[in-house]
């Protein structure tokens, strides 16, 4: 009915909270381009959710705009997907306030990321910090989408909006498409350069942990020759005795498309220095033209303006057609 092509339609969101890290690029971002052979992809930049904490707005503008060119520099080809920014579908906000009628207190209570976020941010425990999960419900149900692609950490968001979504459906009819969550097939699970027991994040405390997707050579060169290792002196993979090496024979493989035993063949005899600069070098590499790409597409603004408005204009005739049925059922006069 409202998917014109007869693939599935996926939706995802993405909050430009912070600068795109090589973890996500290469756990997720990286396997994104391919999917829209088999599916209609819609991503968002969820820029309405990404305001629940405080944001500085010449920061929030930055990303933004830097996430949508380093999308398409990812190979998300803005013909073959619709790329949006959330603010610019105003359904969104519409849809958003109704579904906030259908969704109980005590749901919302429940939700651990609520309760980590509020924990976290007791300064400014605000009511869209509370609510966020029925906004992210409408993100999904205003498209019908058959699948939601998320980590663990949304996957309670994606439950209660098929919760939210069979409880107005239950009421007025069959209004909403039920989602499922997609697990894409497992991208690489990308660990800290320097506490490699746990992920690749950019709230990392410590910087030289984190590697950014657009960041300057010579500051990946730098953080991988800092990388922490062992004592072994030997490259050889161990998750568990050796998690600094293992992490970085995962970059490695992932980046040159060789398994662990031809690293190891490639590095026998050789000190973890050799190692840490080949594995920084093949990163560069690797990142090199996802940032000259996305350099190339920030400096014409009259251009990537354009991608994301038609972006926009095609989800707001989507987005539009579910919000008019529901502003129907719920008793909302057509103006
Ligand atoms: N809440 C998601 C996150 O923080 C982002 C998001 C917003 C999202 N709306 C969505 C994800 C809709 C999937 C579908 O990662």
């Amino acid at each position: 009915m409202e998917n014109e092509t007869l693939k599935r339609r996926i939706l995802s969101g993405i909050q430009p909270s912070g600068d795109l890290t090589l973890g996500s690029y290469l756990g997720a971002i990286r396997n994104w381009a391919a999917l829209a052979d088999e599916y209609d992809c819609f991503y968002m930049l969820a820029d309405m959710h990404t305001i629940t904490v405080r944001q500085e707005p010449a920061e929030l503008r930055r990303r933004t705009l830097t996430q949508v060119a380093a999308y398409i520099a990812c190979g998300l080809d803005p013909q073959k997907n619709t790329l949006f920014i959330q603010s610019h579908v105003p359904a969104h906000a519409q849809l958003g306030w109704v579904l906030d009628c259908y969704t109980m207190f005590g749901e919302l209570s429940r939700m651990t990321q609520f309760k980590d976020k509020s924990a976290k941010n007791t300064d400014n425990v605000n009511a869209g910090l509370f609510t966020y999960p029925a906004l992210m419900a409408a993100d999904i149900l205003l498209y019908q989408a058959d699948l939601v692609p998320v980590g663990g950490d949304q996957k309670q968001h994606v439950e209660i909006c098929r919760d939210i979504a069979a409880r107005f459906n239950g009421i007025y009819g069959n209004v909403f498409k039920v989602p499922e969550p997609y697990i894409p097939k497992v991208g690489a699970r990308i660990m800290s350069l320097s506490s490699p027991e746990s992920k690749m994040s950019k709230s990392d405390k410590d910087q030289n942990g984190c590697v950014y997707m657009l960041e300057k050579p010579e500051d990946i060169l730098r953080k991988f020759k800092k990388a922490v290792t062992d004592s072994e002196a030997c490259v050889r993979y161990d998750q568990k005795e050796k998690p600094g090496v293992s992490n970085l024979m995962q970059i490695y493989s992932v980046c040159t498309n060789r398994d662990f035993d031809a690293i190891e063949a490639e590095f026998a005899g050789h000190g973890y220095g050799d190692f840490k600069a080949a594995v920084g070098e093949a990163v560069v590499e690797l990142l090199r033209p996802i940032r000259e790409e996305t350099e190339r597409l920030l400096a014409d603004k009259a251009a990537l303006q354009a991608i994301y408005r038609d972006g926009a204009e095609r989800a707001s005739r989507v987005a539009g057609r579910t919000l008019g049925k529901v502003y129907k059922k719920v008793g909302f006069i057509d103006r």
